[in-house]
Order: structure tokens, then C-alpha cells, then sequence
């Protein structure tokens, strides 16, 4: 007789039984040939829909501009860190890949969750919004920066404001909600501004994309500069790093002899 197996996994996304790989039913080499793009694939397979055109055009900017941050950033760091080390790419991005949590990168998720939550329960009361984050979260995800503040604006997300609210028709309650947030919290510091993550997180948010991709956008977006990294670092031949002392606090106690073990 029939064995009945239940299924291992169960997807709703994707499919690759057929001649070419069928996102959410749609034939690969059909969405190329009909002149769709990357950002409309990633809203396939992230949303299970494909994007208006202006929706599109905005999740292309998203990705472009946050792409990379130069070398400094904590992510880039640690995918040059490994491909100086001799680590292949892959291993030397996850690496970077590794830095992208709650202080860089990866708080879109967070950010995109908690204005959505000011939206829906302090819809005029940004005190109460921020008084009800520091009982029960911590700092604001989304705000903040280290180097850039009002003096040192961020044009990557002067950039993409001016876009989505000029250039589109399309209706941002979140968004416009972290502008009102980022005036109240840049009067108490220069530096709280609505950073990349709190942009683009509430962007994504005002285009209806599930709350658990959120992050995935800083992550898919940075691997592109993480992976120029270790081209850059690896076709140089750069030579392993090591922190010179003097990069170093070494705030230790003085050489002094071992006791005799009891
Ligand atoms: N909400 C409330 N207060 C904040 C926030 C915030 N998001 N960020 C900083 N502060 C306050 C701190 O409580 C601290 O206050 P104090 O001086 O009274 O103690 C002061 O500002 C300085 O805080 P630091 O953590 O030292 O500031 P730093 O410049 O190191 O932090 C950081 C930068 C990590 C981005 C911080 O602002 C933060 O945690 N923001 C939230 C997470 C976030 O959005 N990260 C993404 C950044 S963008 C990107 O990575 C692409
Ligand atoms: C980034 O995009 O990597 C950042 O905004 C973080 C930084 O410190 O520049």
C-alpha cells in the first residue's frame, strides 16, 4: 500500500520542480525578461507580492544607499579583519555579517516594530512614547549615531526622506512619526537623530513589509560592500593586522611574581 511521509519543511515561496526556479509562481527568466528587477524578486520571496513601481524604486534606493560605510564601520571592520587574516570570503563577510545587531544595522527590525507601536498607542504623545521606551526597552532602535548628528547630517537619510515623501505618493505614518520622535530627541541631544536603520525600518514598515524582514534589508545591502572588502583587502594582498599597542588601554596591574599555589 501507499507510505504517507509527512513533509520535512513546508514553503511558501518558492519553487525549483519545474525547468527554472518559480518565485511565489512567477518564473524567474519571465520577471527578467518583463523588465522586474532585483528589489521586485526580494519583495517576492521577503512578502509574497511584487512591489508597485514606486514601491520598487524606493526598495532599490534602500539598498543602494545603505550598501557600505566605508572601513570603519564594525561590520566592514570584521570582513576586512578576516580577509587580512587570510580567510576566505565567505567566512570573512559572515564575520562581518556577525557585527550586525542591535548597536549596528540590525536595528531596523526593532526600529520599523516600536514606531509602528508609537503610531498605533501614542499617536500624539511623544513624551509618553519615549518615557514608555525607556521603561520597557531601553534606547529608542533607530535612533542615534555616532558620528553623524544635526551639525553632521546624514544625507543618506535626508536622501531617501526627500524621496519617499517628494518624489512618491505614497503615504508614510511611521516614517513621519520618527520625524516627529528624532525633533524631540535631537533637542535633548545632538546626536539623536532618526538614523539609517530608524529610516528605513519605518519606511519598510509604511510599505507593508512583514516586521521579521526588516533586518534582512541592512543585511542584504551591506553584504554587497562587505564582499568589496575582502575584493579590496585580498587583491591588495594586505598583510594581517594587529593592534598596535598604543590603540590599546592596557589598564592592568603591574608585572608582579605569582604566589606559590596552595
Ligand atoms: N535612545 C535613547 N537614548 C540614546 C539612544 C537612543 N537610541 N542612543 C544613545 N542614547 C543616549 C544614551 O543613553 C547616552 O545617554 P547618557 O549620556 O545620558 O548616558 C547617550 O545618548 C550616549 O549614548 P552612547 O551609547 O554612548 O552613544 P553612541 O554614540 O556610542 O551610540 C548608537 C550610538 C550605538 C547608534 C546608539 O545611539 C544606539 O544604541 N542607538 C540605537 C540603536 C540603533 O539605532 N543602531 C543603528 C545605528 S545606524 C547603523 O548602524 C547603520
Ligand atoms: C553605517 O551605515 O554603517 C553606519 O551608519 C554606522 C556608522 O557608524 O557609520
Amino acid at each position: 500500500g501507499d507510505v504517507i511521509v509527512e513533509p520535512l519543511i513546508r514553503t511558501t515561496i518558492s519553487d525549483d520542480r519545474g525547468e527554472e526556479p518559480r518565485y511565489v509562481g512567477y518564473a524567474a527568466s519571465e520577471l527578467c525578461e518583463k523588465g522586474y528587477g532585483i528589489e521586485d524578486v526580494l519583495a517576492l520571496l521577503w512578502n509574497k507580492k511584487l512591489p508597485s513601481r514606486e514601491e520598487s524604486e524606493i526598495i532599490k534606493r534602500i539598498v543602494m544607499i545603505s550598501a557600505d560605510h566605508g572601513p570603519a564601520v564594525s561590520g566592514a571592520f570584521g570582513a576586512i579583519l578576516g580577509a587580512c587574516a587570510g580567510i576566505d570570503m565567505p567566512q570573512a563577510v559572515s564575520a562581518g555579517m556577525t557585527m550586525i545587531g542591535p548597536r549596528f544595522g540590525g536595528a531596523v527590525t526593532n526600529a520599523g516594530k516600536y514606531f509602528a507601536h508609537g503610531v498605533k498607542e501614542f499617536p500624539n504623545d511623544i513624551p509618553g512614547f519615549l518615557t514608555w521606551m525607556k521603561q520597557n526597552v531601553g534606547p529608542v532602535p533607530g535612533i542615534g549615531h555616532r558620528v553623524k548628528s544635526l551639525k553632521n547630517p546624514d544625507k543618506r537619510v535626508k536622501y531617501l526622506v526627500d524621496y519617499v515623501q517628494n518624489q512618491t505618493t505614497l503615504h508614510m505614518p511611521c516614517l513621519e512619526y520618527a520625524l516627529e520622535v528624532e525633533k524631540v530627541t535631537t533637542a535633548k541631544k545632538d546626536n539623536l537623530i532618526l538614523n539609517v536603520d530608524g529610516t528605513i525600518g519605518c519606511i519598510l514598515v509604511d510599505l507593508d513589509f512583514p516586521e521579521q524582514s526588516l533586518n534582512g534589508f541592512f543585511v542584504l545591502a551591506r553584504t554587497i560592500g562587505m564582499i568589496g572588502h575582502w575584493i579590496d583587502q585580498t587583491s591588495q594582498q594586505s598583510r594581517l593586522i594587529r593592534l598596535y599597542d598604543y590603540l590599546i588601554n592596557y589598564a592592568v596591574k603591574d608585572e608582579r611574581e605569582v604566589p606559590e599555589k596552595k
